[in-house]
């Protein structure tokens, strides 16, 4: 039986916290053992305000059923555990990361893995001269629509990838530290960056980016922004991202085009067409967050490394990517290489 904590009491760590007592309802060998925020009266907090609808389902967490902290030294003190999820805001995932790998404990650390390319680094090192397993939730890559996109181009199942296009967007965030460009990284690090991902791990890196950006609310960063992103074989990739649209709830979507099919994602759902119409698999559907959570504690349990499909090292591309569309903005849609 391993040992689980959880860090951050957010809507994200709550999410964590379900996945958590979910696996120990179903018999799966991890005990939730301790939750920890530096924000006491979150303990008492039973809803949740996340935007994500599989979360909103449970409005009764019961957080004094397990121990309590309020600081991280002082939970990785007293308890002996083998996996924490780190839900913190983005400013912290870094350092509160660091600190649980050298203490001996293996980390799922919520995306975006860090506000810079040295804090991704210094991660990655720590993982690797104290032997856990870091692993980042980029979510997308565990879930199923995206999954089978990159089986597609993985079998060739439908030829040649023509081009794609995804779009993530929603009403105005509130929250302070989010919409902060320098800390939370607006909506560019927090909430494009799961497109940017999906576009790296599918494609690969593209050998440049070509981006423009607007922003809409004060010291924000980019709230609006368009990326087309340049491959040797003229595949056509491009995204966009906003979180200003007032009368919106939380809306992403996606549209692949092969040779021989198109896979895509709108308000009308998930579908596959090709020349003889629809052709919609029945995908085999659970929570992209369940399914990363299990990933590393199986990863602890079997002392094996973590899914290939799912490196630090690789997640770190994504951030290096991120930050040339923040560059190509700055610099009134410059063409950036990579
Ligand atoms: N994967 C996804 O789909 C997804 C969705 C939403 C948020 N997120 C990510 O999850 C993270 C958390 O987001 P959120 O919406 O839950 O944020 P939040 O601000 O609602 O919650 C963060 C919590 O962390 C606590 N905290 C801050 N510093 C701490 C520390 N050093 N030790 C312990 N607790 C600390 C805060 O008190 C707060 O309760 C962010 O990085 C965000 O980008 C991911």
């Amino acid at each position: 039986m391993i040992k689980a904590a959880v860090i951050g009491l957010g809507g994200m760590g709550r999410g964590h916290f379900n996945v958590y007592k979910r696996l120990m309802q179903e018999g799966y060998p991890v005990e939730l053992v301790a939750v920890c925020d530096i924000d006491e009266t979150r303990f008492g907090e039973k809803s949740t305000d996340t935007n994500l609808d599989e979360f909103k389902k449970n409005n009764d967490f019961n957080f004094y059923d397990f121990h309590t902290y309020t600081s991280v030294d002082e939970m990785l003190e007293k308890e002996d555990l083998d996996v924490v999820s780190v839900a913190t805001p983005t400013y912290e995932h870094y350092s509160v990361t660091c600190k649980c790998l050298k203490a001996g404990v293996n980390v799922l650390c919520e995306k975006p893995m860090a506000n810079n390319l040295e804090h991704c680094r210094i991660m990655i090192e720590t993982a690797k001269n104290t032997g856990k397993k870091l692993m980042i939730g980029q979510c997308l890559r565990f879930q199923d629509d995206y999954r089978y996109i990159k089986e597609c181009i993985d079998k060739g199942t439908f030829g040649k990838v023509f081009g794609a296009f995804f779009y993530r967007g929603g009403g105005p965030v509130t929250r302070m530290w989010f919409r902060n460009h320098t800390i939370g990284g607006g909506a560019t690090f927090d909430q494009h960056i799961h497109d940017v991902d999906m576009v790296q791990h599918l494609f690969g890196m593209p050998k440049a980016v070509q981006s423009s950006g607007a922003s809409a609310m004060e010291g924000s960063g980019y709230d609006w922004i368009s990326t087309n992103y340049i491959y040797d074989d003229n595949m056509m990739v491009n995204t966009q991202n906003r979180w200003i649209d007032y009368g919106f709830g939380f809306e992403s979507g996606f549209r692949v085009t092969f040779e021989k099919a198109s896979i895509v994602k709108d308000e009308n759902g998930f579908r596959v067409f090709n020349k003889d119409g629809d052709i919609t698999p029945e995908l085999e559907k659970d929570s992209p967050y369940y399914n990363e959570i299990k990933a590393l504690c199986d990863a602890v349990i079997n002392d094996t490394p973590v899914p290939v499909e799912n490196t630090p090292e690789s997640v770190m591309e994504t951030i290096r990517l991120t930050l040339a569309e923040i560059e190509s903005c700055d610099n009134n849609g410059a063409v950036v290489e990579l």
